[in-house]
């Protein structure tokens, strides 16, 4: 069993610190800035500009390219599919539609969420302790970009490589998510008065947040790099494990020390505007990071010669190294025990959130027998709840339809 400071694989796509074109705002052809133009003769233009491969592959058993046959559901493919991405049924993937709608029915804006008593116990000398305003500059300083490099991985980097366009249209909900939570860290930061540039810029100025994002960046500038483009085996790995990173440790493990801190905070009756804010990110973010499993899930199941032994140890030594970097990011935010947390505490979480998302895409667990120290969370990610936990308000954020969740 591997304990906690048992050496990570090294991830060789990770890096030097000063080098990210995504983060750096003196480089000015960062991925993150601008459009991705396709190469021409490697795709071709649809008639509303969406892209394809450009030279369709007849299917088995038909003489006639399958992009200029009526669509069928049997067609079409999460990757490297020929059928036409601007028809969204027949539904071949029902549950990709099925969140969507989901998705749809939480729908919420951060400006909804009363934000008065968290400025006035901002603004008390003695509302809040120094710890606990560390703890939420921290998180600020972490979300307030995570969110925009969510978004852009998705809008420049995964959507033109997906061809079902029901899961495409997740992506396009999912994209204006990621804005609402860009939008509602803004706001936050606003609402208390704290220093925009120092949180803002944050992700360059603080280790432990940079070196969270210094990881996920080269995973994001892959996909995004307009010569990219599936198709071949060493392509599509790439784009499976970017997807990997981004569901599993960006949404499903780097915001979770974050979360915990904010509604432990809201649990005891402190910011609890911001918790509000923060609770409906997380059932969205978990809504995300499902359906990032099953589309991770579905590519499996539509490439099994993706899976090798050598891949899957490659996606070990990165969730190593995600729970190492989050655990660090759990240390700087709370350097002393603070709201009944202390970091060690984390370590058994990061792990125990590890192993789950490990095993929901066919890994073993890596740290076997972690139990969960805050089953309060649990209650938090339960999104049948009809109400908000904080009680800021009392209009519904559900806007229709019966919801299922797994
Ligand atoms: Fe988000
Ligand atoms: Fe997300």
């Amino acid at each position: 069993m591997l304990t906690w400071d048992d050496e990570v694989t090294p991830t060789p796509s990770i890096p030097a610190t000063s080098g990210s074109p995504a983060m750096n705002r003196e480089v000015t052809h960062s991925p993150l800035a601008q459009t991705a133009p396709v190469p021409q003769a490697a795709m071709r233009t649809l008639d509303d500009g969406a892209i394809a491969p450009a030279a369709p592959r007849a299917q088995a058993g038909s003489s006639q390219p399958t992009s200029q046959r009526r669509v069928t559901a049997a067609d079409k493919r999460i990757i490297n599919g020929q059928t036409d991405v601007n028809q969204l049924v027949p539904f071949k993937y029902k549950w990709a539609w099925e969140k969507y709608l989901a998705t749809c029915a939480n729908h919420w804006m951060p400006q909804e969420v009363n934000m008065n008593r968290d400025i006035a116990l901002w603004k008390d000398p003695n509302g809040l302790s120094e710890d606990e305003r560390r703890i939420i500059k921290r998180n600020l300083g972490f979300f307030v970009t995570a969110d925009s490099l969510a978004a852009n991985n998705i809008v420049l980097g995964t959507y033109r490589h997906i061809t079902a366009p029901e899961a495409r249209q997740f992506l396009l909900r999912q994209a204006f998510e990621e804005a609402i939570h860009t939008h509602a860290y803004q706001y936050i930061v606003e609402s208390l008065g704290l220093d925009e540039s120092e949180i803002f810029n944050a992700y360059h100025e603080v280790q432990s947040i940079r070196d969270k994002d210094e990881f996920l960046i080269p995973f994001i500038d892959a996909i995004m790099d307009p010569n990219f483009v599936t198709g071949t085996p060493a392509n599509d790995q790439t784009l499976l494990k970017s997807l990997i990173v981004f569901a599993c440790l960006m949404e499903g493990l780097f915001f979770y020390v974050g979360f915990t801190q904010i509604l432990a905070l809201g649990r005891q009756n402190k910011m609890t505007g911001a918790a509000e804010q923060y609770q409906y990110i997380l059932r969205d973010e978990s809504m995300h990071c499902n359906f990032g499993i099953d589309l991770i899930n579905q590519i499996k199941l539509e490439n099994p010669h993706l899976w090798t032994a050598e891949f899957k140890a490659e996606i070990k030594g990165l969730f190593q190294k995600a729970v190492e970097l989050e655990y660090r990011y759990a240390e700087d935010t709370m350097p002393r025990g603070v709201l009944g947390l202390n970091a060690s505490m984390f370590k058994g979480y990061l792990r125990y959130i590890a192993n789950r998302r490990a095993t929901q895409i066919g890994l073993e667990a890596l740290f076997p027998n972690e139990e969960n120290p805050f089953p309060w969370m649990s209650e938090m990610i339960d999104l049948k709840k009809e109400r908000n936990f904080f009680e800021t308000r009392v209009i519904e954020y559900q806007t229709g339809g019966a919801l299922s969740w797994d």
